[in-house]
């Protein structure tokens, strides 16, 4: 491959990797999973897998990247022929592309709620609102296929005409205007949770923890959110990576995402339950926590409609800057192996997720109690395409780690890595045993558990 492909500068790839990282999984599914799951004891199970499961993987995956120079699926297939072990290596790039899919057609109908509240925030409709007539607008949100199916499209469009920009034009001229910005917001939402909000509550039901409070079925989705949030395991940041400089540290990067991630999900969720518990409201509303307690909060508080707005806006920019890294790995892979143009590659992935979106879509209205996903799986497309992503990443994750852990040698290892031998063992420890062993031990004790 042409070295023409690689990021404008050293420290891109960590503004990317960041982008990719910090979304919805942050502002939208982390409080509410946590709120869901009894506050600090899933904060545990998912902090500890990000440390000990997540970085090396995260170094895992970028190396995987950096060394093949390719999209996740010829890049494994690449590194797989010049490693002469089994094409069937290739099934991570697979995986991911699945996942990919999966991920970016429910991904963009929840950012498309984000577009619905910035508009209802900025125009001023909440404010004074009561608790009945927030939710009631959810549900009528809800409720309303054309609605979702018409920000869906949105949402989706704009990620689409940014990658289909290229990985200079597109992705990181927008980052580099995009992240600063976020950063600013969240920075201002903390601030203005911390003052209006009831602080101490949010931070006593964050992190103070009875393991045994957590569900079987928790522990899952502790290590599932974990993998999604550092946009582990289905070629995203494996396609980043490919771009990555020969000049950029795969530790230090890879340690900083998971920080800012970590730090991002800890102050949203801190600013998050600060207003909720402020106005009074209860921490387990799942999916409708950030959609309807969170706008109430904002309805009844100074300057509500101006910051709720800007809330908005930053949610939506956080998944925009994560689902331009959902689209990457499959266009690359259909630029390459097909020798498409990337706005045909970009088009033929975005249609097909927007496609499947509508699955998600339906989940909220017309199939929501019925249907063909509640005759098979019990549950609503959306759960079930959400429980698949809980099961894929993970699993594309843990074939990552055996891979570069088994079948990389060391000299190469050393050549992406140039780190101390010591590291270097800690790291293949953690990728050889520890980061297999715990996705599979949560497999084994939750899967039986997951049916309808
Ligand atoms: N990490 C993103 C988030 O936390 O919102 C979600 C995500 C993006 C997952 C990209 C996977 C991915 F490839
Ligand atoms: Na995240």
């Amino acid at each position: 491959m042409s070295t023409h492909n690689v990021w404008t500068h050293k420290g891109t790839f960590l503004l990317a990797a960041v982008g990719s990282a910090v979304g919805l999984g942050n502002l939208w599914r982390f409080p509410y999973l946590t709120g869901e799951n009894g506050g600090g004891a899933f904060i545990l199970v998912y902090a500890l897998t990000i440390f000990a499961v997540g970085i090396p993987i995260l170094i895992a995956e970028t190396m995987l990247g950096r060394a093949s120079r390719r999209s996740p699926i010829m890049g494994m297939r690449f590194l797989a022929r010049t490693h002469k072990t089994s094409r069937a290596w290739e099934s991570i790039g697979w995986l991911g592309g699945a996942s990919a899919f999966l991920i970016l057609s429910f991904y963009s109908v929840i950012a498309g709620w984000a577009i619905h509240y910035t508009w209802q925030m900025f125009t001023g409709s909440l404010v004074g609102a009561d608790a009945q007539t927030v939710s009631d607008g959810f549900d009528a949100l809800l409720a309303s296929p054309a609605l979702l199916t018409l920000y869906h499209t949105l949402f989706i469009i704009a990620s689409g005409l940014i990658v289909g920009l290229g990985i200079h034009k597109g992705i990181e001229s927008s980052l580099r205007i995009l992240m600063p910005a976020l950063f600013l917001i969240l920075l201002g939402v903390l601030a203005y949770g911390f003052v209006n909000g009831d602080f101490a509550a949010a931070a006593s039901f964050l992190f103070t923890f009875n393991l045994a409070e957590l569900s079987l079925e928790g522990w899952l989705q502790a290590m599932g959110q974990s993998f999604f949030t550092l946009s582990l395991g289905m070629g995203a940041i494996m396609a980043y990576g490919a771009y990555m400089s020969d000049q950029a540290s795969l530790t230090r990067t890879a340690f900083a995402v998971a920080f800012v991630d970590t730090a991002v999900a800890m102050v949203a969720g801190l600013a998050i339950f600060s207003l909720v518990f402020g106005a009074g409201l209860d921490a387990g509303s799942g999916p409708g926590l950030m959609f309807i307690s969170l706008p109430l909060a904002f309805a009844e508080m100074p300057f509500g409609a101006l910051i709720g707005g800007v809330f908005f806006i930053l949610v939506l920019g956080a998944a925009i800057s994560s689902s331009i890294s959902l689209i990457e790995p499959v266009a690359a892979f259909l630029v390459e192996r097909f020798d498409l143009t990337r706005p045909q590659a970009v088009f033929g992935m975005v249609l097909a997720s927007w496609a499947l979106g509508l699955l998600t879509v339906s989940s909220f209205n017309i199939w929501a109690e019925t249907g063909l996903f509640h005759d098979l799986f019990g549950r609503s497309a959306f759960d079930f395409i959400e429980l698949l992503t809980n099961i894929f990443m993970p699993l594309g994750g843990m074939l990552i780690a055996l891979f570069a852990g088994w079948a990389l040698t060391h000299s190469e290892v050393m050549k992406e890595m140039r780190t101390s031998e010591t590291w270097f063992q800690v790291w293949r420890f953690l990728v050889r045993f520890v980061a297999p062993a715990a996705v599979a031990f949560v497999f084994l004790r939750t899967l039986p558990q997951v049916h309808g």
